[in-house]
């Protein structure tokens, strides 16, 4: 269960999640110093450089002073690469963390105030002293919380598309920085960025920063995705359609009711608020890293049995879940979205839904409710077989 919005959070600072969302989110950026109070990394530098070697991670390195200014390596590494860099002035960043140890992925539970869909991944970093990644922007919402050493953020100005970028291949590192504001972050304490605004971490000691980073499709990519969806379908024979039109004046000219009939026609197959959620909940919901799902070819029987034995389900770390209410013609009902699918559940079953969604371990005492409604059934071993779920002997 969520907490109620107005219950001051430690993770926030004391604040509330609506005085944030209301005040910071978007907006400005938030100091909160101890956020998570004694946070102990689950995790150090070597581990992260272990990862970096992995074919499957997505991994970096920013040197400062490499062959060329701020040079950017891309992992997957080979070993000896550490044995090579310099003492100072360097970055390993490693994204999605969370997919790979379920400790960084519990950091998430402290953000259950924010849809879950909008959480994109846990991003790792690890500098030296100097190290870091330049004064830049994202357009993405950021919380960065020190997991070990110290590093000093700087703050600036706000950018957007215009903002000069270096002459670079590869990064997008500002031209100029208009500092507002520093601070040390020592481990624990945390800092939130809105879209946009610049910002410059520089390592004082060896370093682990986190960036809980947020996904928000482009404006361009919701067009483009959403109208190919849409497309899908549509048959050829569906044309724009004049039938009625009155005659032409001029035959060269496109007339504002021509334009009109254009308008009518994206309104009506833009429009649909049904196929809007579809889409969105599919989309959002797409898995970083599909291969990792791991399918199964249970049988439900299989399934029940190795539950009644004490087996679990616990979700794949790579699978992402949401659902929402839908009305179809005759009744309302629940969609489920899962790793990039839809499947409409009758509607007695959104506690299981909830369930599924937040839940980590599912012992069957849990899905007792559940055991003798066929849908419920099918739909747990529908996951278990898609590598949503996994069911696992504790
Ligand atoms: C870092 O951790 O070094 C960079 C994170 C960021 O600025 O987005
Ligand atoms: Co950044």
């Amino acid at each position: 269960m969520s907490n109620p919005i107005d219950t001051p959070l430690e993770i926030l600072g004391g604040i509330s999640a609506d005085v944030f969302l209301r005040d910071y989110w978007q907006k400005k950026p938030l100091l909160i110093r101890q956020a998570i109070p004694d946070f102990v990394s689950p995790l150090d530098g070597n581990d992260l450089a272990g990862l970096s070697l992995e074919e499957l991670v997505e991994s970096r390195i920013v040197l400062e002073h490499g062959e060329t200014p701020w040079q950017l390596k891309q992992g997957p590494f080979a070993e000896d690469i550490y044995s090579g860099l310099p003492e100072r002035d360097w970055t390993l960043l490693v994204q999605s963390v969370d997919q790979f140890s379920p400790e960084v992925a519990e950091v998430l539970e402290h953000f259950k105030f924010l849809p879950s869909w909008r959480i994109d991944d846990v991003m790792i970093s690890f500098a030296v002293p100097g190290g870091s990644v330049g004064p830049h922007y994202d357009n993405y919402d950021v919380f960065l919380l020190q997991a070990e050493g110290q590093r000093q953020w700087k703050i600036g100005q706000m950018c957007d598309n215009e903002s000069l970028l270096l002459n670079h291949p590869d990064l997008r590192i500002l031209d100029s920085f208009e500092q507002t504001d520093e601070w040390i972050l020592e481990p624990g304490d945390m800092l939130y960025l809105p879209p946009r605004l610049a910002h410059w971490g520089i390592a004082q000691t060896d370093c682990l920063t986190w960036s809980v980073g947020f996904r928000a499709p482009s404006s361009a990519e919701v067009v483009t995705h959403y109208a190919d969806f849409v497309a899908r379908f549509l048959p050829d024979e569906q044309r724009y359609s004049d039938a009625g039109m009155s005659p032409v004046s001029n035959p060269n000219y496109i007339r504002p009711e021509d334009i009109k009939r254009l308008r009518q026609l994206i309104n009506e197959q833009l429009n649909d608020d049904r196929m809007l959620l579809t889409w969105f909940g599919q989309y959002m919901t797409e898995p970083r890293y599909p291969d990792l799902l791991i399918r199964s070819e249970l049988s439900t029987d299989e399934l029940l049995h190795m539950l009644e034995d004490g087996a679990v389900l616990t979700r794949n770390p790579t699978a992402r879940l949401a659902w929402s209410h839908i009305q179809l013609d005759t009744e309302s009902a629940a969609v489920f979205f899962v790793s990039g699918n839809s499947r409409i559940i009758s509607e007695h079953l959104v506690a299981l839904l909830d369930l599924l969604c937040c839940a980590d371990a599912i012992h069957i005492e849990n899905l007792q409710p559940w055991l003798n409604d066929a849908e419920a059934v099918t739909l747990l071993c529908e996951l278990v077989k898609q590598g949503s779920l996994e069911c696992v002997d504790e």
